[in-house]
């Protein structure tokens, strides 16, 4: 992907993108990527420059829960790695490895199941957006449990201010754009 491919791809984005105040509480600007999932070809070319600027260099994609399933989906059918999903809790069979992390307001849980990875392998994290970290840092986690290991993280949007990458490092995160 050349620098004239991403800054016209980061111009569908914007343009598909919806910023939505308050929702879904007071104070809270929430990026509406309903708009940008609904468009076959942007998501195909979003996937695409992930999977290009990790240079296929991974075994699995895992795919966050929920918005990280549909943009996962992509990556692992373009690069042609198998996916792994991890859920909140209580979704998936086990046996299951569980994180617990904050958030904003309280924890959760984000498990993978046992037999997803094997030692050594390499997994990209994808989900849609990067906020604090908190997901992907516990998602790493997860994968890091039984000795794969995390190649990245990438997302269609990092919300900057709140230093995500920061939280993350030293793991490369790759955002296809930073609002
Ligand atoms: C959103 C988003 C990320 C996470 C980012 O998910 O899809 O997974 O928050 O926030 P963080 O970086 O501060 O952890 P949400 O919890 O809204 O779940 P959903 O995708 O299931 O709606």
């Amino acid at each position: 992907t050349t620098a004239s491919d991403l800054s016209a791809l980061r111009r569908r984005l914007s343009d598909h993108l919806r910023v939505v105040p308050d929702f879904p509480s007071a104070g809270i600007l929430f990026q509406d990527l309903c708009g940008v999932l609904a468009v076959p070809s942007l998501v195909h070319d979003i996937a695409e420059a992930m999977v290009a600027g990790f240079r296929h260099e991974f075994d699995r994609v895992v795919a966050v829960e929920a918005r990280g399933f549909v943009l996962g989906t992509a990556v692992a059918q373009i690069a042609g790695r198998p996916l792994v999903l991890a859920r909140k809790k209580g979704k998936l069979p086990g046996p299951v490895h569980s994180v617990e992390y904050g958030l904003e307001y309280g924890t959760a849980v984000l498990e993978m199941q046992q037999e997803a990875l094997r030692a050594g392998e390499r997994a990209l994290v994808v989900d849609d957006v990067l906020a604090t970290g908190g997901t992907l840092e516990a998602t790493a986690e997860l994968i890091r449990h039984d000795g794969a290991d995390v190649t990245g993280h990438a997302v269609v949007l990092d919300i900057g201010a709140l230093e995500g990458v920061r939280r993350l490092a030293p793991d490369r995160v790759l955002s296809i754009l930073t609002v």
